[in-house]
């Protein structure tokens, strides 16, 4: 079996202060991933991480600057994002895990599925290697643009039989409606992901790739079918491996 696990920008990095690593989080991520790989050495891993605070105010700032991701933006991004890259890799490596980082930039020639050669990355899983992809700037045919994490975590789903998909985020799942103004708010679970995208609200969203709903809408404008998906708490020690071997979790546990 295939999973793949998208290490949220929310989770490994603190989203409101610029070039911050939540360091202590990403060691204990990669020694979740590390437990789960050595007691299922059959099962392939393939990791996405997301920008936070490495790539989402830089590209704001050129949005709001220049009003699109200039050449000066698209080198300032592709080095803070190849940076954070090497730090998720590193970590990783130190957890004995073969990881090798795959820059997205390098195999799309723009922000859709069809944009994007993901067979290479294929080729390095079926090699036992874990690729390490993340959010990216490309060069498109209409300029410079963001290829989104969670987009690619789905593409990768899509092409190469991945069954299961973990989103690692900074909340306990897919709430119903917002819990910080609702104290009735739920974390939705054991349910299709049309269902949730009925039953959700969605808020906050503060950056180009769309946050909650981002991760969710995806896999349906692609038909991908048949997959397991978690969106947990990687804030929680434990949960991460606990979603991976399929346990107990704090957060949601649905399919599309
Ligand atoms: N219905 C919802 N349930 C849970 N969280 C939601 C919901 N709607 C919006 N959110 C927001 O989505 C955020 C998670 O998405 P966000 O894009 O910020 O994180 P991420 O994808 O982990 O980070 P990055 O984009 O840097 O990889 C949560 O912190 C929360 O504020
Ligand atoms: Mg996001």
């Amino acid at each position: 079996m295939r999973t793949a696990v998208k290490f949220g920008g929310s989770v490994i990095t603190r989203k409101s202060e610029p070039l911050s690593i939540r360091s202590d989080v990403l060691v204990r991520l990669a020694s979740e991933l590390s437990v789960f790989r050595a007691r299922h050495r059959d099962h392939e891993l393939v990791v996405v991480h997301g920008g936070g605070s490495f790539g989402h105010p830089l590209v704001e700032e050129c949005l709001h600057t220049a009003g699109h991701i200039d050449r000066g933006c698209f080198s300032r991004v592709s080095f803070y994002m190849d940076f954070l890259n090497h730090v998720v890799v590193e970590a990783l490596l130190s957890s004995e895990l073969p990881a090798v980082g795959v820059s997205p930039r390098s195999i799309c020639r723009g922000v859709e599925y069809a944009d994007c050669d993901v067979e290479v990355v294929g080729r390095l899983i079926d090699a036992g290697v874990v690729p390490v992809l993340h959010g990216d700037v490309t060069l498109s045919k209409d300029g410079f643009k963001v290829v989104s994490g969670d987009d690619l975590v789905w593409y990768l789903t899509k092409s190469l039989g991945v069954g299961r998909v973990v989103f690692v985020t900074d909340v306990d799942g897919v709430y119903d409606k917002d819990p910080r103004t609702a104290s009735d708010a739920k974390v939705l679970s054991g349910m299709h992901i049309n269902e949730v995208l009925g039953a959700a609200e969605f808020w906050g969203v503060r950056d180009v790739t769309g946050g909650m709903l981002g991760k969710l809408r995806k896999p349906l404008i692609l038909g991908v079918k048949g997959v397991e998906v978690y969106v947990v708490n990687g804030l929680i020690p434990g949960n991460l491996l606990n979603a991976l071997e399929g346990k107990k979790v704090v957060g949601s546990v649905l399919w599309v």
